[in-house]
């Protein structure tokens, strides 16, 4: 599996909503590929944009602007059948199993459903796919007459990742898919996710806010603030070597195990309260939470830059050898 072929290909998505009057940039011109077989991590406070721009890969928010190739296929422009034929191949894993599973139904039906949506099977085919989804997920059979409130939060989950994968689907959106289970399943369902993934060879995009979670499993992450991404590297380079103070202060606050490194710890404490993607246009997104902003950082946006092969990040102390009249002239 080369990791390098586009699966998902974003481009200059936007989705603003309108607010009392006042624009929310839920998500502001992100560009970003997804690679065939790969987990992109993606991470970022409550509010910046995470699952809007999930949804809008699922075609479950329409973008304001941009556009989204699938396979090299731009889903706007898919007629609906291809589109139905499109929503297969994608499918979304919900933070909250609870809400997304209608309560009223068992799980057998709840499994059930997407294959009759799409009219595939017949009944005895249909009870051999929801056999081998079960084991999958390593659930027993016994669950099938139950109904959503009778089961665990993970047992729950594993009926939200088995319905996401009864269509055999390349990619999925896990939208913090363990935020919501205690704490001793989530390692449980992490593990099974990525199990699932080896053996199907799925991409994912994994959205977390759990920066120690996003590690185990992603490949690599993308950091978001307020709509935009800000930082984007291989796993292993983001969480050794962060670029952009956002991402630096997000990784000191994960407390260390070994109790004489965390005393050495230093945690930069951010200034200030998140604020809102209503903000104004000038200069770059983060400056005034930044501990190291210039009046430069308050005046032009960074660009997006590649600092090091496949490390990219938005950042005016990224080119400290381009003097600020040469930003300005380039902005
Ligand atoms: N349907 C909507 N209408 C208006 N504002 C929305 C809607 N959905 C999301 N938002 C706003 O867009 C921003 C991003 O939300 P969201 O994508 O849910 O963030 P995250 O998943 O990172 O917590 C937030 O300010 C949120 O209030
Ligand atoms: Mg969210």
């Amino acid at each position: 599996m080369n990791p390098l072929i586009p699966l998902v290909q974003i481009y200059r998505l936007k989705k603003h909503f309108s607010l009392q009057n006042s624009p929310v940039k839920a998500v502001d011109d992100v560009t970003l590929d997804i690679y065939k077989g790969e987990t992109l991590g993606l991470v970022g406070e409550s509010g910046c944009g995470k699952s809007t721009l999930g949804k809008m890969l699922m075609r479950l928010e329409t973008p304001t602007d941009g556009n989204i190739h699938f396979d090299s296929c731009n889903l706007e422009q898919l007629s609906s059948s291809e589109k139905k034929q499109m929503c297969r191949r994608m499918q979304i894993i919900f933070q909250d199993p609870y809400s997304s599973l209608n309560p009223r139904m068992t799980i057998a039906d709840i499994l059930k459903e997407p294959f009759k949506i799409h009219s595939l099977l017949s009944r005895s085919e249909m009870e051999t796919e929801i056999e081998s989804l079960l084991s999958l997920v390593k659930m027993d059979p016994f669950f099938l007459s139950k109904y959503p409130h009778e089961l665990s939060g993970g047992q729950r989950q594993r009926v939200g990742i088995a319905r996401a994968l009864a269509l055999r689907p390349q990619f999925i959106v896990c939208d913090e898919p363990v935020s919501a289970l205690d704490v001793s399943v989530q390692a449980q369902i992490v593990n099974l996710l990525k199990e699932i993934q080896a053996k199907l060879q799925l991409t994912y995009l994994f959205i977390a806010h759990d920066l120690g979670i996003i590690k185990y499993i992603s490949t690599r992450v993308a950091v978001m603030y307020l709509g935009k991404l800000i930082e984007l590297a291989p796993t292993e380079k983001l969480y050794e070597n962060p670029l952009h103070p956002y991402t630096q202060a997000l990784l000191s606050s994960i407390p260390i195990p070994d109790p004489r490194r965390e005393r050495q710890r230093t945690k930069i404490l951010l200034q200030g309260d998140a604020p809102h993607p209503t903000g104004s246009s000038r200069g770059c997104i983060f400056s005034a939470r930044c501990p190291h902003a210039e009046p430069i950082c308050h005046q032009i946006r960074p660009k997006w830059r590649e600092a090091e092969p496949g490390h990219f990040a938005a950042c005016h102390r990224l080119t400290p050898l381009v003097s600020p009249l040469k930003i300005l002239q380039e902005a």
